[in-house]
């Protein structure tokens, strides 16, 4: 954060040229503490453009409630539509580390692109804050100091899904995702909580993301003729997918249960289909919680819209921000600092107050939840304070 310093210097003359022509220059204003330079790299275009959109929104509101700013800092944000396109995500993260010179990277949500760009966060040693993307290894064997999440692993919400199924008395699952990180993780999610529960997964099957063509797997589906389904879908690939599970009839025969990506921000496009599916996250809707309650009048009121998890993902990734920045209050933008009060934080979420673990991924209740109407409603709490097992990280 060395470019600071010029920043700084430049400040410092404007005073001292003001003062040498008589004009009045307020102390605070010379003084006035450096700007936060965020770089947002989200998808704005494609199957997961609402998600990018809902974590924007997020972010914001957190910046409006503190008056405009963070820790008494102006916010400038530089933006890149990632596309959530892997093969252009180095490129995309460069545009914002080295071009713009941001301070903070934030984004993403998909795990193959948030893959590529903590390489470049990790290489360039900016910080960066993952406000979606579940990839394990993020906060597994790639874990590192300047490399924050304020979501989930992939692991989490299927691993609690598997562990519910199971206590509901199924004794054999199939499994269907997009082949790629998020999917094939938290099918292994599934898999482990299913398994230790003693159901048993007889076949594992996959599409290319984001493949929408389920016709053929949904036939297969039924010739397995399983006591559960457990999918991993998002965005636009989830809605198709829902339709398409219940227009084959399959709704009515084979339990349906996901992550619950599934049906955050989706329900009102599933028009039905949706009604009554049971998933897993770390939000909810209908949480007794103050918190949530302000967050969710003030998001409707900005945005007319109801929050969903990548809202609250992306507003909590600014309260881990200005958890670091409050502890370089007026000072200067010291990474070592910042990064020690984030990893030592208590998020005020509105999923409830969460810490992070030693790899920096939430330590976080995953609840159970069904669909009613539009509303994702909390059931019960399928594993309390779930830590990721962050397997191969060294820090
Ligand atoms: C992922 O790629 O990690 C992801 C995408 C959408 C929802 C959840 C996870």
């Amino acid at each position: 954060m060395n470019k600071q310093k010029g920043r700084n210097t430049l400040r410092t003359m404007a005073g001292i040229v003001g003062l040498a022509f008589g004009v009045l220059v307020p102390f605070g204003a010379v003084q006035a503490a450096e700007k936060i330079k965020v770089g947002l790299m989200l998808p704005y275009t494609g199957t997961f453009a609402a998600l990018g959109t809902a974590i924007t929104n997020g972010f914001k509101q957190y910046v409006a409630e503190q008056g405009g700013n963070l820790a008494g800092r102006e916010v400038e944000y530089f933006v890149v539509d990632d596309e959530s396109d892997p093969a252009k995500a180095t490129e995309n993260a460069n545009k914002l580390v080295k071009r713009d010179q941001v301070d903070v990277l934030v984004g993403t949500v998909h795990s193959g692109v948030a893959l590529g760009m903590a390489k470049v966060a990790r290489d360039n040693k900016t910080l960066m804050i993952i406000p979606n993307a579940g990839a394990d290894d993020l906060t597994g064997p790639l874990c590192a100091p300047n490399v924050f999440r304020t979501s989930f692993t992939n692991w989490q919400p299927g691993f609690a899904m598997g562990k519910v199924a199971a206590e509901r008395g199924h004794k054999t699952a199939v499994t269907l995702t997009w082949k790629y990180a998020a999917g094939e993780e938290a099918v292994n999610g599934f898999t482990g909580g299913f398994e230790a529960g003693g159901g048993k997964v007889l076949k594992q099957l996959t599409l290319p993301f984001p493949g929408v063509e389920f016709q053929a797997l949904l036939t297969e589906i039924a010739s397995l003729k399983p006591e559960a389904v457990y999918v991993f879908f998002a965005g636009g690939g989830a809605v198709k997918f829902v339709k398409d599970y219940d227009a084959a009839g399959l709704k009515a025969s084979i339990p349906l249960y996901s992550s619950g990506f599934l049906t955050d921000g989706t329900l009102a496009a599933m028009g039905g289909s949706g009604e009554g599916l049971l998933t897993a996250l770390h939000y909810a809707d209908g949480l007794d919680n103050a918190k949530d309650k302000s967050f969710r009048d003030s998001y409707s009121t900005t945005y007319k819209m109801q929050p969903d998890v990548y809202a609250v993902q992306g507003y909590d990734a600014a309260q881990l921000l200005k958890a670091g920045l409050d502890a370089v209050k007026d000072g200067k933008l010291e990474q070592g600092a910042m990064i020690k009060a984030m990893a030592a934080a208590t998020v005020d979420s509105p999923r409830g107050a969460f810490t992070l673990s030693k790899a920096h991924n939430p330590v976080q209740d995953i609840y159970l939840r069904k669909a009613e109407g539009q509303e994702n409603k909390v059931v019960s709490i399928a594993a309390p304070k779930l830590a990721d097992p962050a397997r191969g990280c060294r820090m």
